[in-house]
């Protein structure tokens, strides 16, 4: 297993380019299940997780090539040989539930393992199961696979009220309800940006859709979906997890392909910690106010609040500010695996629950430190180029699911990183 060895360097200095959302290309890569006619995704980032829902779609059948070093993906699948998602691909990906609402959809049949545990959190599904059940689907769970059979007319669009937002549950939704009968109005549906990019994929397709952004999606069936190309959206996971970079060691750094839109919330609690965020022609640039970043109080929440998937990193740049801040996760049962390692770094933060009290020190040193989730690993690199002495990250297979080329990336900004393969 590789790791990642880090020395805290001084500031950061130089651009770098921001790639195609992970969790946007996870959601409209199965989309191509919805037609017999190609998809082509450009702009795809070249991650594990990327490979894996690839070798996902290959198993069922379907076709994708990977072209131009993997920022382009095309997808057909005109030849859906096989029904059943395998645990042994399920199981190293959650996200590849998304298969079972576009293949329940035009098929009329699906059969997917559960996905089982995650390390953040049970993770159910049965805000999918819910949605699809609504929409006529016939569900049966048993030794661990989820069957799955449609009415004989197809799906029947449906009202679907989610009692909490449910990012993939919304995806699996939304991708079914294109090729239901009649009209589907999904209520308290996610916002997130890798939702607007769905839709407007979608829509390129064929799809009739309206509200995306919005929490109230409005579906009208039609019999068809054709091919597309299509852009995948900017990783706003990524964008944020890179602003980070100058704000913890100090610097400027320009996010080639950074929007402001992408990460509202987030830019605001920079905002409050003393870092300033400026567009420009490419993107954005990220810099300190002052000497010492200001302590703020962080709590997750759906798009268009902070987002989970950056509270690790926030974290992070959190150890060093002045003052003492509160860090709320409320998505994820289990998401502070980052905390114990940012102790062992010296850091001092206090858990109880899903409350995570973390009081500033002066500086951060380094230490041997293990990954334990995809954004809690580069949580702890953050932590590392801002620490006095090295940093060994171990475990940074979970890294390498959703951040492509890390050391090449900061490397070019001046940072002292590696990668040890063990
Ligand atoms: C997506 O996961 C992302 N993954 C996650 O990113 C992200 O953290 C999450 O959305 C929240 O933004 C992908 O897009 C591939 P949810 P998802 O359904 O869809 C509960 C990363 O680091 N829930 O919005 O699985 C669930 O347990 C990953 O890139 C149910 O109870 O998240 C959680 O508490 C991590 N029943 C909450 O809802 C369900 O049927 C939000 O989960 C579904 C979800």
């Amino acid at each position: 297993m590789d790791s990642i060895l880090v020395r805290g360097n001084g500031e950061l200095r130089g651009q770098i380019p921001i790639a195609g959302a992970k969790n946007a290309c996870l959601t409209l890569m199965p989309a191509t299940l919805l037609s017999d006619e190609p998809l082509t995704l450009t702009n795809a980032p070249r991650l594990s997780d990327i490979r894996t829902m690839t070798q996902l779609l290959q198993s069922l059948g379907a076709e994708v090539a990977s072209l131009q070093g993997g920022q382009v993906l095309a997808l057909s699948s005109h030849a859906i040989s096989n029904h059943t998602a395998d645990y042994d691909i399920v199981r190293k990906m959650r996200a590849s539930i998304l298969v079972l609402g576009p293949m329940l959809a035009r098929d009329g049949h699906a059969v997917v393992s559960l996905p089982g545990g995650c390390a953040i959190g049970a993770r159910p599904v049965d805000l999918h199961l819910k949605a699809l059940e609504a929409m006529g689907a016939e569900l049966d769970l048993r030794d661990g696979y989820i069957h799955a059979k449609a009415p004989s007319g197809g799906l029947r669009g449906a009202r679907i009220v989610f009692p909490i937002v449910s990012v993939g549950a919304t995806e699996n939704a939304l991708m079914a309800a294109t090729l239901a009968k009649g009209t589907t109005v999904l209520e308290n549906a996610a916002r997130e940006p890798e939702i607007v990019d769905l839709a407007r994929c979608l829509r390129r397709m064929g799809a009739q859709i309206e509200g995306e952004g919005t929490s109230i999606l409005t579906i009208e069936g039609v019999d068809r979906l054709g091919g597309a190309t299509h852009p995948v959206v900017t990783d706003r996971i990524e964008l944020g997890t890179y602003m980070l970079a100058p704000a913890i060691c100090g610097g400027e750094v320009e996010l080639l392909g950074g929007r402001i839109e992408l990460v509202g919330a987030f830019c605001e609690k920079l905002d409050a910690a003393g870092i300033s965020v400026s567009e420009t022609e490419r993107g954005l640039k990220v810099s300190r106010r002052n000497g010492r970043v200001t302590a703020v109080d962080v709590t997750t929440e759906p798009f268009p609040g902070f987002p989970t998937d950056l509270q690790a990193q926030m974290m992070a740049l959190l150890c060093t500010a002045e003052g003492t801040s509160v860090l709320e996760e409320k998505i994820f049962e289990n998401r502070f695996m980052h905390a114990p390692e940012l102790i062992r770094m010296g850091a001092r933060i206090d858990v109880h629950g899903g409350t995570a009290t973390v009081t500033g020190v002066d500086r951060l040193r380094g230490a041997p430190v293990m990954a334990t989730d995809l954004r809690a690993s580069v949580s702890l690199i953050l932590a590392g180029l801002a620490a006095e002495g090295e940093t060994v990250v171990s475990r940074v297979y979970h890294l390498d699911r959703g951040y492509e080329r890390v050391e090449e990336k900061l490397r070019a900004c001046g940072a002292q990183i590696e990668r040890i393969s063990g």
